[in-house]
């Protein structure tokens, strides 16, 4: 007991019992303490800084702080050289989301997140430095967009489930704290607003609209969808099978005659397919779908195509049938004119180039809208490639949700679903024999 109180009278320098001059002393060295220990306790920490998508004159960052506050990026031509700054705009929160703009193309940057005294730090998400795409030669033709894997109606995130299980999971997810706003809700509202803004030529929906394939879950997501300002097509995915229900509300819902089929764009062909078992929800096209790919190939060989497909059928993986996946590689291989593939069904953002002889053809899996790392693709098609960019949400709740499903996959999350910033933002200039196929 004697101990402690005299500890505690040696920490107040106003009851040390020694002479004035030194009680002075005490108290100007406690004063000197509290002056330097005070801001930096109330300075706000950084942390999960992501750089999340580069164009050719912008880039997007993420952060989170640990208090309410407002932040700004200082960014410039040199690492020594940050003398450029932006600020965030609205309100100050705990989860933050910049675009800086007015970059030149192919140029190399360096940034720093400031929030007051607080300087960020180099991470593998967040390297300080980047180099702003170059667009390919010759003027924009069009743009869509793509979104995937909006699960409407959903109960809970980040479920391991196999196909044709509802329960099961092996792992309890995670949920959104308001059940009046649930986070497919403001996630793919988020999303809609957003390529309204952009408004791009077109967009793509690339399959699980719903959840269980309910005609309720389908009616909603006709309805959040019929809020784009463009026409958009949608794709069937493995949770958009008909199971066990009287009737394919899919094809119902979206007056849909067949649910694979072909449009045309600008000049470029866009084929959708329906990868889809009906029963069950594992891969399959059907013998029909096959020779209607390949007859509908054979008569636009002379025209650019894109395809989209749920599953990712070049790649295989859980749920593929090996034998469509090698069918589905050899039409890649005898048709030049296909130009890249775009799948969901994974979640996250991967791009790889799959070799075929002499050429090379982007396998692009899109990241879903309603969870980590919550975003769309907008794809713009020049004369001479297409520069394809993710485009994170960005409502408030969504910046919140984000946070929270980085936690899926046990905290890996970014490294499972989030790819690189090369899955995120990718160009492909077009090989000769595509740049014949397009007419100027
Ligand atoms: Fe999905």
């Amino acid at each position: 007991m004697r101990r402690l109180n005299s500890t505690a009278v040696f920490l107040s320098p106003w009851n040390f019992k020694a002479g004035p001059a030194g009680r002075i002393r005490l108290r100007i060295l406690f004063s000197i303490v509290l002056i330097g220990w005070f801001p930096s306790f109330l300075a706000a920490k950084i942390s999960r800084p992501e750089l999340l998508t580069v164009t050719e004159d912008s880039f997007t960052l993420y952060w989170e702080t640990d208090q309410a506050t407002g932040c700004r990026v200082e960014y410039g031509g040199q690492i020594s050289r940050r003398d450029q700054s932006q600020e965030e705009k609205g309100g100050q929160g705990l989860f933050h989301l910049l675009k800086v703009n007015g970059l030149k193309p192919g140029t190399e940057y360096f940034y720093q997140i400031k929030c007051g005294k607080e300087i960020s730090g180099q991470t593998p998400l967040s390297p300080e430095k980047l180099t702003t795409l170059t667009l390919p030669d010759g003027k924009l033709l069009f743009s869509f967009a793509v979104m995937n894997d909006l699960h409407i109606n959903e109960e809970a995130a980040g479920l391991m489930l196999l196909p044709g299980a509802k329960k099961a999971s092996l792992t309890p997810g995670f949920k959104w704290k308001d059940p009046n706003d649930p986070y497919w809700n403001f996630t793919n509202r988020s999303a809609v607003r957003q390529i309204n803004g952009l408004s791009p030529e077109l967009v793509i929906v690339n399959g699980d609209l719903t959840s269980w394939f309910t005609e309720a879950e389908f009616k909603l997501a006709k309805q959040m969808l019929d809020g784009l300002q463009m026409p958009y097509y949608p794709l069937r995915g493995n949770h958009d099978r008909q199971g066990a229900e009287p009737e394919d509300w899919f094809k119902k819902a979206f007056h849909l005659e067949r649910s694979y089929y072909a449009f045309k764009q600008g000049g470029f062909l866009f084929i959708c397919l329906d990868s889809i078992r009906l029963k069950d929800g594992w891969e399959e096209i059907t013998p029909e779908q096959w020779t209607w790919l390949e007859n509908t190939l054979k008569e636009h060989t002379g025209v650019p195509s894109f395809i989209f497909s749920h599953y990712p059928l070049a790649l295989g993986g859980a749920g593929i049938n090996k034998n469509d996946r090698k069918k589905f590689l050899d039409i890649l291989s005898a048709y030049p004119q296909i130009i890249a593939c775009f799948y969901g069904h994974k979640h996250g953002a991967k791009i790889g180039l799959l070799k075929l002889g002499g050429r090379e053809i982007p396998q692009i899996l899109v990241p879903t809208t309603k969870e980590y790392p919550a975003g769309f693709a907008l794809v713009r098609v020049f004369e001479n490639g297409i520069v394809y960019n993710f485009q994170p949400e960005d409502c408030e709740n969504c910046l919140e949700w984000r946070s929270v499903t980085m936690g899926e996959y046990s905290g890996m999350a970014p490294r499972i679903n989030g790819g690189t910033l090369q899955d995120r933002n990718f160009l492909y200039p077009f090989p000769e024999q595509i740049q014949n196929l397009i007419k100027p």
